[in-house]
């Protein structure tokens, strides 16, 4: 298998990734193994792998992970039904069809990656969502890069190793084996400096005092104890957007005695009656206690 011509990721327009992110991407690279990404939810973990990708100018497969979803998928299946109705026809051209049993074989991700050839990247979204036996599945087809077709005896091995990209959730915790092949990054939550380069991003000309006063708000509706759900970037984001199309005036952010007050739109950040319940009580209290 040839060597991926060296790569570095830097980093993209549309996506800040701290030093350390950059360091985890390269290492992972660099060990040629899977990078395992973790992070709260819409902390940019799906989005990375399609940064990463198009900044090394790789191609982007996907495989979007279900609870119902199985490791041979990824490989190939075997569609017996089509051949079975095939067989039933009686023309030529579906009684030569049918001989090739090759015909119904329906390649999955990691064979179109394997074949592919130029290098590619390979993502595997949201490995948590699946069962238990998922990623142990996978330990042989992502370490030797690749894989035996019993129907067809054919032993499908990778052109290219591709640049493998696994996100989880964190809603299960996954095998001791698997972890090992893998160059893991827990993406923390971005710091108000990372955060307002994100914001910057995605709203270039936003006004300084209208960021800065939507920054307070989200960070003390985020660090409010107890709360269900906290609010992340992709929510952050969510509000801004929608403060700067309602063109909400920067003084229904502020209230004049530097208490908190509810904010409008409140919903793009809080996704539980429990979480809004707790944040007006606090207004509340807060409003009473002077
Ligand atoms: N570092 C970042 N730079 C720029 N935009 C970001 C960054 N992090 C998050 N975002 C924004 O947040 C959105 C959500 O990111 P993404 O879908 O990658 O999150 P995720 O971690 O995969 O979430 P989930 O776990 O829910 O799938 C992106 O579409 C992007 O707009
Ligand atoms: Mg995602």
């Amino acid at each position: 298998m040839p060597a991926a011509p060296a790569m570095k990721f830097q980093g993209s327009d549309n996506y800040v990734a701290t030093q350390d992110l950059m360091l985890a991407v390269n290492a992972a690279i660099t060990l040629k193994r899977p990078l395992l990404v973790k992070g709260e939810p819409g902390t940019g973990k799906t989005m990375l792998a399609e940064e990463v990708s198009a900044a090394l100018g790789l191609p982007l497969l996907q495989w979007h992970v279900k609870s119902t979803t199985k490791a041979q998928q990824g490989l190939y299946e075997y569609d017996a039904v089509s051949r079975l109705r095939d067989s039933q026809l009686a023309d030529d051209e579906s009684v030569q069809k049918v001989r090739n049993i090759s015909n119904y074989i329906v390649k999955g991700v990691l064979w179109q990656a394997f074949t592919s050839e130029t290098p590619v990247a390979l993502l595997i979204d949201e490995i948590d969502k699946a069962d238990i036996e998922f990623p142990n599945d996978l330990l042989r087809e992502l370490d030797r890069m690749e894989f035996y077709v019993y129907e067809t005896r054919e032993l499908v091995k990778a052109k290219h190793r591709p640049v493998v990209f696994i996100t989880s959730n964190n809603e299960k915790e996954l095998p001791d084996a698997f972890l090992r092949r893998c160059f893991f990054h827990y993406i923390k939550f971005p710091d108000a400096d990372t955060m307002k380069s994100i914001v910057d991003v995605h709203f270039p000309g936003l006004k300084k005092e209208l960021l800065t006063a939507a920054m307070k708000t989200f960070y003390d509706v985020r660090n409010l104890p107890g709360l269900k759900k906290k609010p992340s970037t992709s929510e952050l984001l969510d509000w801004l957007k929608l403060l700067v199309a309602e063109d909400i005036p920067l003084e229904a952010l502020q209230s004049k005695d530097e208490k908190v007050a509810v904010p409008p739109l409140v919903g793009a950040l809080l996704k539980n009656e429990q979480d809004v319940t707790l944040f007006e009580k606090l207004v509340f209290m807060q409003r009473h206690n002077r």
